[in-house]
């Protein structure tokens, strides 16, 4: 069996990714600080519990595993916190993944897919997002991903690390069999917001800013099924395999919903209301991001067919009701 190293692998895409994985026939070995990630959602493969700052046990776990290549997802992902902490991730994002792909390719590990962010390309009203247009992020957390995108292409030149770049719209849904899902603590993001104010386990929803450009005033994101985003992946993992270029692929979907439409969707599946509250912007939020790129469905096959709103609100409020994982 081929090894696979997965950082991140307890966090919510890297559980995922590692179901993915072993039903491809890899085995996923998790290394993940446990900082945001949960033992529980450790289910398909070894656990390795160590920080990407810590290159001994990095160093241990390339001997102990030799892995065939890298899917790095590790990392702190909070925009808002990502403002108001900088320095965080800075450490994290970008000194931890140096640290991880020093330790690589001394080990001769040298194929990583690495998960980045259309937050690299900032704020750009009116602007198609493709794979090319300009990385101006708005905010650390953007900032600390393209510096490791940087990183990426000059180890690529020195040392022959080659990369997949994977730049995320926004990540949404479940494992339809609800063996893992969505869990964070603090829980910032938006579907499993929504589903906690329905059933109670919050007050009510803030909406972040109504007073942006966009038809109904709230923010535009182009969301993506989580198992869609894992498949993609595995191809990209192909793609290395078969020797091919170097390559940065947004997944996005090239639909857009407001906040507002989520909503209201969560709230016509349910049957529930959602109680909201009207607030203020956020700092560090985009009006509107919306991939204008379909590189990955024409260079990778990557089919996002699960990406409807019914089907990531549908599998995320059944993770919701059945599934949790315990510190
Ligand atoms: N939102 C609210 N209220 C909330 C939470 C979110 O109105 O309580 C809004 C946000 O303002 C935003 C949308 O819902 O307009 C989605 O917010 P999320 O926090 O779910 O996602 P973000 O768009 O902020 O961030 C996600 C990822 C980041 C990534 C970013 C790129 O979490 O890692 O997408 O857009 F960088």
């Amino acid at each position: 069996m081929t090894n696979i190293l997965v950082t991140g692998g307890a966090g919510y895409i890297g559980s995922h990714a590692c179901k993915a994985l072993k039903g491809a026939g890899y085995t996923p070995v998790t290394y993940d600080n446990l900082s945001t990630g949960w033992e529980d959602a450790v289910q398909f493969g070894p656990f390795e519990k160590g920080d990407l700052n810590d290159r001994e046990r990095l160093d241990q776990i390339f001997a102990a595993y030799q892995p065939a290549a890298i899917l790095h997802f590790a990392a702190l992902s909070q925009v808002g916190e990502s403002m108001r902490e900088p320095g965080l991730y800075w450490h994290n994002n970008v000194a931890g993944s140096l640290t991880l792909f020093q330790a690589a390719v001394e080990a001769g590990c040298l194929d990583v897919v690495f998960s980045s962010t259309c937050a690299t390309y900032g704020d750009q009203d009116n602007v198609v997002l493709d794979e090319s247009s300009a990385r101006h992020p708005i905010n650390a957390y953007g900032s600390s991903k393209r510096a490791v995108e940087d990183i990426l292409r000059d180890f690529e030149a020195a040392y022959g690390l080659r990369h997949v770049i994977f730049r995320y719209f926004n990540v949404a849904g479940a494992d339809p069999e609800a063996e893992v899902g969505e869990f964070h603590q603090p829980e910032t993001h938006l579907v499993p917001l929504i589903l906690d104010a329905i059933d109670g386990k919050r007050d009510a929803l803030t909406i972040f800013g109504t007073d942006y450009e966009t038809p109904d005033g709230t923010c535009i994101r182009d969301y993506v099924h989580v198992m869609d985003l894992v498949d993609a992946h595995l191809q990209g993992l192909k793609w290395l395999e078969e020797g091919k270029e170097s390559r940065a692929f947004n997944l996005g979907t090239g639909s857009g919903f407001s906040v507002r439409e989520v909503i209201d969707r969560a709230a016509a599946m349910t049957g529930r209301e959602v109680p909201t509250i009207e607030g203020l912007r956020r700092p560090g939020d985009c009006t509107k991001l919306v991939s204008g790129s379909t590189r990955a469905v024409s260079e990778l096959g990557w089919s996002p067919a699960r990406s409807t709103l019914e089907q990531m609100i549908g599998d995320a409020w059944r993770w919701h009701q059945t599934g949790h994982y315990a510190k």
